[in-house]
């Protein structure tokens, strides 16, 4: 042991036998363009094929990408298949063409916390790149996300948000995202103008004009709901403008800011991209309130009401754990298949430092396994967010383990149950000494993944006693993070785990 624990070391991506990742299920919606590239690691050339696929669709055999157009709405339970030199892989898939998109977290990176207002158009190919080359989405990283700071001013054709000069022609971007089979996302806010940079704001010196968002005018009477920091609602509604365009430069998913999230103009765009005729995913922050989860469960796909989580333990700990004890619990009946509750992207990996330059992730290795423990299993969207070009071999084994990204994907989508928090802090000492939470996440298959998280600062012993999970015959377990099977000694089950670490196992009865 020793910080970082002995999580498994990521294979080369593209050596040895195929092997076919990520979730086990897409979803989409009839009659609109439909895009899954099948992810696996393995030597190329490869070879795929895909049984069953539903009219309209059709593999690529040399990419394995699923084309088309899905012609009508049903469950098709297909069967993929890819061979190479070194041998062949299969696995069962289902394609959900009704249902829309997001059946398992999102997955893929975000350009915020990596290069802040400096996000420009070859930042972004970059990223496309890196997640491809590094065999990232031969994992299931998808989503190719521009955060804030890609706007100028409204106009052209479709009196749409037009990009800045460090965006010279999205459709092209967008193309080239698309080329290496990946999607790519785009951010905006009802507000007419939205975070990220403004004017007077001293860090405004990027070059860009002032941002602006879906509204512009006089702040709307009519807007029911106060906006924080001088930002607020306008009369003017240009929301179906920017739809258009965004259905024009072929974009796959919206992050929509702003604060509270009012579930009016959440609707507004939601309605919007619903009716767009392409599959969006949408995105919502800031500020999501418990009272308006059935409005965001059904316009939107994923929504965050915590601040933004930062490479730091209190801020890590803030947003797993204790959103845990004071509301995170009340969003379990919603968080599932199609819309989930946002833990933020992770703050994991090298993170902004200046226009060019990254700086090394401040969380120790521990603390980043725990992270990403946390984010998996609760389930929350898999967002990086880092400079993808100078993760390590530590960071790269964290964010591709295909055991941990797989208890995450979960078809079943169950939200992991908060089974045991163990809290000891004697009047003596400032500092708890035992301070411990088990989450339990129960899988399609009917196994169960467990988490045991050590939020203290010394090394504890964190037991489960399995009955507990109504499990009482035998039974496996296995080291998600080792990718190793694990002894079994009763129904007591029992790891240690080091100071702000977790571990991962999976129990299959
Ligand atoms: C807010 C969000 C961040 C990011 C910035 C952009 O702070 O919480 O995730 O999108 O805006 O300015």
């Amino acid at each position: 042991m020793g910080d970082g624990m002995n999580i498994a070391r990521l294979k080369p991506w593209d050596e040895g036998c195929p092997s076919i990742n990520g979730p086990d299920i897409c979803g989409a919606s009839a009659g609109k363009p439909f895009f899954y590239a099948v992810p696996a690691t393995g030597q190329r050339p490869m070879e795929f094929e895909a049984e069953g696929l539903p009219e309209g669709l059709s593999i690529k055999a040399s990419s394995g990408y699923i084309e088309g157009s899905a012609l009508k709405e049903g469950e098709f339970d297909i069967l993929l298949r890819a061979k190479n030199v070194h041998g062949k892989a299969e696995r069962e898939f289902r394609v959900s063409i009704g249902r829309g998109p997001a059946l398992t977290p999102p997955m893929g990176w975000n350009s915020w916390n990596a290069w802040r207002m400096w996000v420009d158009d070859s930042k972004i190919r970059q990223a496309a790149d890196a997640l491809t080359g590094k065999g990232l989405a031969a994992r299931g990283y998808t989503f190719v996300n521009i955060d804030s700071c890609w706007q100028g001013p409204r106009g052209g054709r479709l009196n749409s948000i037009q990009p800045n000069s460090k965006f010279p022609d999205m459709k092209s971007l967008s193309d080239y995202v698309h080329s290496r089979g990946l999607k790519i996302g785009i951010y905006s806010s009802p507000w007419t103008a939205p975070f990220g940079c403004h004017k007077g704001d001293p860090s405004r010196y990027w070059g860009g004009p002032d941002l602006i968002g879906c509204s512009s005018g006089d702040p709307d009477p009519d807007y029911p709901f106060k906006a924080g920091q001088g930002m607020y609602i306008g009369i003017n509604k240009h929301e179906a403008c920017d739809v258009a365009q965004w259905v024009e430069w072929e974009m796959d998913y919206l992050k929509y800011d702003w604060t509270p999230n009012d579930p009016v103009s959440l609707e507004r765009m939601g309605r919007l991209l619903k009716e767009s005729p392409r599959d969006f995913i949408m995105s919502i922050c800031l500020e999501a309130r418990i009272e308006n989860a059935v409005a965001f469960k059904r316009w939107a796909h994923m929504w965050r009401g915590i601040p933004d989580t930062r490479d730091n333990w209190p801020s890590v700990v803030k947003n797993a754990f204790l959103s845990d004890d004071w509301f995170n619990e009340d969003w379990r009946p919603y968080s599932g298949p199609g819309g989930w509750h946002d833990l933020d992207m992770l703050a994991l990996g090298p993170q902004f430092e200046t226009k060019d330059k990254s700086r090394p992730n401040r969380l120790t290795k521990n603390e980043q396994v725990a992270c990403m423990t946390a984010w998996a299993l609760y389930p929350s969207p898999l967002l990086l967010s880092c400079d993808l070009e100078a993760v390590d071999d530590f960071e790269m084994s964290l964010f591709g383990n295909e055991e941990v990204i797989a208890i995450n994907q979960d078809r079943l989508g169950r939200p992991a149950c908060r089974l045991k928090e163990e809290r000891f802090q004697p009047v003596s000492s400032g500092r708890p000494v035992r301070n411990s939470r088990v989450w339990a996440k129960e899988l399609a298959d009917g196994s169960f993944a467990l988490g045991l998280f050590n939020l203290s600062d010394r090394t504890s012993e964190i037991s489960v006693d399995l009955r507990e999970l109504g499990i009482d015959g035998s039974l496996r377990a296995r080291n998600a993070w080792e990718k190793r099977d694990l002894e079994r000694t009763g129904h007591v089950f029992s790891l240690q785990v080091e100071p702000h670490g977790a571990q991962l196992v999976k129990i299959t009865v």
